[in-house]
């Protein structure tokens, strides 16, 4: 669910116009909804009530320190995965204690950065890794803590890019491997390893994947536990997917829940969670205008000003983006996002930015109503890795991010200008 609706012929964002923002700040710009945020973090935390789990939004989603001060405010802890990250997550008001920090190559830098904030632990890739956080904290004469991180051989069955969940993935520790590592770092002098963590991958469509992970992790904490190893949690990672075609592609968290919530009841240690996509991904749209429209061949082009630099996940992933008119003409004002919805007097058309690349889209082969120069349209479902993502390729000031609360908006983070692309270089 989010608050994107077309009312009175036009796209509003809870209250506020699309076009009303857009005039006040321009295009390209990402809008986000306050309400639709809470919302996700508030169905996530309900829905797994019952085993009462510490929520970690995955700040590389979509790590604005606003948006992130609005969920710290309403309790959420953060999972990090960059000295950067971590910065952002603190300077949001994040909780150390609800700081979780991962990723394969965290440098002695980092690794120092997270011990002196006091985050909550580390979620650790490799034995490799085990020993150097051991010896980092040892040197500053601190004791660190840390989960290992199991490659559980799950297939989340999504994007090759996105799966980390199987063998041969640069991701954790395999899990043959996996008791033979505790025992090898029971007794580390200045690293505790109380955790496992797992992560399968990013978008997961199916609950499945999930129930074979968590019954493969809980299987291995049992058998860790009769050999001593004293596991205080399990963090299951992120991974929820969310509606990019039509109402009812992803599962709401409500359904996952329901799988897992019973594999995990009554569990004598605690349960963490990463979600990014599934909080901010449908709580985001990026408005862009229509600059030009040419033919190639036979194909139609409508040239817009955001290009794959404001938004990647189309050309890397192929990922699919509704996308339709901020005002639509007459017959086109649509109450579901629904990739098979046909416009009326519409055409297909290739939706493309401005970059000096043919990867350069936003969608192609897409059905649209006709638009013409000037016109609004909404890219939707751009709320994760959406602006995260974004660059500055082909010297471009990267996109303001708009949030809207109720019936006012305000400016997270202003558009980038042409003397930011040069500030940090030196003749
Ligand atoms: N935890 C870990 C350890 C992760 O690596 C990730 C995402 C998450 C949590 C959050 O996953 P989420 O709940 O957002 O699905 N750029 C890609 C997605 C990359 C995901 C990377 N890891 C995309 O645009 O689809």
């Amino acid at each position: 669910m989010d608050f994107f609706n077309y009312r009175d012929g036009q796209l509003f964002c809870e209250g506020v116009p699309a076009e009303k923002i857009a005039k006040g700040v321009g295009t390209p710009a990402y809008v986000y909804s306050k309400a639709t945020l809470l919302h996700h973090y508030r169905q996530v935390a309900d829905s797994f009530k019952a085993i009462n789990p510490t929520i970690c939004f995955s700040i590389k989603s979509s790590g604005n320190i606003h948006l992130c001060r609005v969920l710290a405010e309403a309790g959420c802890g953060f999972d990090v995965t960059s000295g950067g990250e971590l910065f952002r997550a603190l300077e949001a008001g994040g909780d150390p204690k609800k700081i979780i920090y991962a990723g394969v190559g965290k440098t002695d830098d980092e690794i120092r950065m997270a011990i002196d904030a006091g985050i909550a632990a580390f979620n650790i890739e490799s034995e490799a890794e085990i020993e150097n956080i051991d010896k980092v904290a040892g040197e500053m004469g601190k004791k660190a803590i840390g989960a290992v991180r199991i490659n559980p051989d799950v297939d989340p069955k999504t994007h090759k890019k996105t799966s980390t969940g199987t063998k041969e993935t640069k991701f954790g520790v395999d899990i043959e491997r996996a008791e033979r590592v505790f025992e090898q770092y029971r007794n580390l002098t200045n690293l505790r390893i109380a955790g496992v963590h797992v992560h399968i991958g990013s978008p997961v469509y199916e609950i499945q994947p999930y129930i074979d992970a968590v019954n493969k992790m809980t299987a291995l904490i049992d058998k860790l536990k009769a050999k001593g190893h004293p596991i205080e949690w399990l963090d299951l990672g992120g991974g929820f997917a969310v509606d990019y075609k039509k109402p009812g592609q992803a599962l709401p968290v409500t359904e996952h829940a329901k799988a897992l919530v019973p594999l995990l009841q009554g569990k004598d240690y605690h349960i963490a969670l990463e979600p990014g996509r599934y909080m901010v991904g449908n709580a985001g749209i990026l408005l862009t205008k229509v600059l030009y429209r040419k033919q190639g061949g036979e194909k139609k082009f409508v040239i817009v000003d955001a290009g794959m630099n404001d938004l990647i996940r189309p050309t890397l992933y192929e990922s699919y983006h509704f996308v339709w008119p901020a005002t639509p003409s007459e017959g086109n004002v649509i109450t579901a996002r629904d990739e098979s919805f046909v416009p009326k007097n519409g055409e297909t058309v290739d939706v493309v930015g401005p970059i000096c690349e043919s990867g350069d889209y936003l969608a192609k082969d897409r059905p649209l109503p006709i638009t013409k120069r000037g016109d609004l349209l909404a890219v939707f479902t751009a709320g994760a890795y959406g602006f995260a993502m974004a660059s500055n390729y082909n010297n471009r000031p990267r996109a303001p991010e708009v949030l809207v609360d109720g019936d006012s908006y305000k400016v997270i983070r202003r558009r980038e200008t042409y003397e930011d692309l040069v500030a940090a270089e030196r003749v």
